[in-house]
C-alpha cells in the first residue's frame, strides 16, 4: 500500500520492511517480544501478547520442569500464535528444562541470566528450535552467534530485573552496526514506538519490552503492584546499591521502597559482623544475597510493594493506564508508524524547499541577466 496521492509505502508497509526480519523470525506480524518476567509472565500475560500480535515469552524464573510443563501447556490453549520460554542459566535443572520445551516443541527458547552454557545451546538447536541469548558487549555476542545463537537480545541497564552496566543507545550503538549475521532484538526503557523506530533504523530486528506490559489488563499482577507502576516515575526505578567490593551484588532495577533502603542497611550489618570475624565471607555473602529471596513473588503475587521488589525499567514513567494488552501493542505500533511519517513530511518538505531555492535562485540569476 502506498501514502494516499504519492508513491511512497505507508508508514505501517514502511515498518513492516523495517522489523521483517524481526517477524520472520519470530514468527508474528509484529517484531515485539514481551520481555519475560518472573511471576508476571505467566500464560494469560503471554497469550495475550501472542494473541495481539507480539511475541509473549514465558518466564519460567525457578519453576522446574513439571511445572514449566503446565504453564506451556497451558499458554498453548490460550494462543495458537507462537511464544517462547525464557529460562535462567543458573537453574540446577536447566537442561531438563531445555528437554520440556523440545518435548512440547516450543518454537523459541531464551537462555537469560549469564553466558548459556555450550550443552544447552546444542540441546535447543537438536530440538529444530531458535536459541536466543543475551550479549552484555559486542565481543560476546559474536562469541555467542559462533557457539550457535540463532539470534540476540542486547538489553541495557535502564531495564527492569538484573542489569548490565551500559546503556541501551549505548549498547545498540556498540552492537547493531557491526552485527548482521543474526537478527538482533534492543531491550531497555523503550516505552514508545518512535523509540522502538530508532533502533529498527539502526540495523535491530525488533525490540524488547517488559515493564510497559506489567499494568496490561490480562497481568495477573496484584493491583498494588499495578498501582505502584502507575504511580511511579523513570527516577523513582534505581539500581541496587552495593556497599562494599568484598560483597558484590548483581544490580537489579526497582522501585526505591522500604526493601531496597534496608538492604543497604543489611548489608552494613553482614560487613560489620565480617570485620569482627563473626561471619567468614561466604556465610556473609550468602547472607547478603539471600536479603532478596522470594522479594519478586511478595510484591508481585501478594501485593507487598513495600519490603518486596517491584523490579521495574525506567519506561515505568510511561505506563500510565491499565489497558488491554492488544491496545499497548497497537499503541506502539501507531507510534511508530506516526514517527515514519513525520520522517517522510520532513523529507519531503526538505525535497521541496531545495527546489523552490533552485527556482528563486534561478529568478536570481535571470533578473541579474
Ligand atoms: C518485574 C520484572 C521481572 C523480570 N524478570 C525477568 C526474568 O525472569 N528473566 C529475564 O530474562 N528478564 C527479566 N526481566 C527483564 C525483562 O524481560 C525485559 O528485558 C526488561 O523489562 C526490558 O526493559 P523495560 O522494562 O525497560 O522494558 C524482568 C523485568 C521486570 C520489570
Amino acid at each position: 500500500m502506498t501514502s494516499p496521492g504519492t508513491t511512497e509505502p505507508s508508514p505501517r508497509d514502511q515498518l513492516d520492511r523495517l522489523w521483517r526480519r524481526g517477524c520472520d523470525f519470530l514468527g508474528t506480524r509484529y517484531a515485539i517480544l514481551g520481555g519475560a518476567m518472573t511471576w508476571v509472565s505467566e500464560r494469560n500475560l503471554v497469550a495475550a501478547i501472542s494473541n495481539g500480535g507480539g511475541f509473549g515469552v514465558i518466564a519460567s524464573g525457578s519453576m522446574g520442569p513439571d511445572r514449566l510443563a503446565e504453564e506451556i501447556d497451558a499458554t498453548r490453549a490460550l494462543t495458537d500464535r507462537p511464544f517462547g520460554v525464557n529460562l535462567i542459566t543458573l537453574h540446577p535443572q536447566l537442561l531438563d528444562l531445555v528437554a520440556v520445551c523440545a518435548g512440547r516443541g516450543v518454537s523459541h527458547v531464551v537462555l537469560a541470566g549469564g553466558l548459556p552454557p555450550a550443552p544447552a545451546v546444542a540441546a535447543i538447536k537438536a530440538a529444530g528450535a531458535k536459541a536466543i541469548c543475551f550479549a552484555p558487549a559486542l565481543s560476546i555476542a559474536r562469541k555467542l552467534v559462533r557457539s550457535g545463537a540463532d539470534a540476540i537480545v542486547i538489553e541495557g541497564m535502564e531495564a527492569g530485573g538484573h542489569i548490565g552496566p551500559v546503556a541501551t543507545s549505548v549498547l545498540a550503538q556498540e552492537i547493531l552496526p557491526h552485527l548482521r549475521e543474526v537478527p538482533v532484538f534492543v531491550a531497555g526503557g523503550i516505552g514508545r514506538g518512535e523509540a522502538m523506530v530508532g533502533y529498527l533504523e539502526m540495523g535491530a530486528a525488533g525490540c524488547q519490552l517488559g515493564s510497559r506490559f506489567v499494568c496490561a489488563t490480562e497481568s495477573i499482577a496484584h493491583p498494588a503492584f499495578k498501582k505502584a507502576f502507575l504511580r511511579a516515575n523513570a527516577r523513582d526505578a534505581v539500581p541496587s546499591i552495593q556497599l562494599d567490593v568484598r560483597f558484590p551484588v548483581i544490580p537489579v532495577r526497582a522501585l526505591a521502597n522500604a526493601a531496597t533502603r534496608r538492604f543497604a542497611e543489611k548489608q552494613r550489618e553482614v560487613i560489620d559482623r565480617f570485620d569482627a570475624g563473626e561471619l567468614n565471607q561466604k556465610e556473609a555473602q550468602l547472607e547478603i544475597e539471600h536479603f532478596w529471596a522470594g522479594a519478586l513473588r511478595r510484591a508481585v503475587i501478594d501485593g507487598d510493594v513495600e519490603t518486596g521488589s517491584v523490579m521495574a525499567g525506567q519506561s515505568v514513567g510511561m505506563v500510565v493506564r491499565e489497558e488491554p494488552t492488544a491496545a499497548i501493542l497497537e499503541e506502539l505500533v501507531e507510534q511508530a508508524a506516526a514517527a515514519l511519517a513525520m520522517r517522510c513530511d520532513h523529507a519531503r518538505a526538505a525535497t521541496e524547499g531545495r527546489s523552490s531555492n533552485a527556482a528563486s535562485s534561478n529568478d536570481g540569476v535571470g533578473a541579474a541577466r
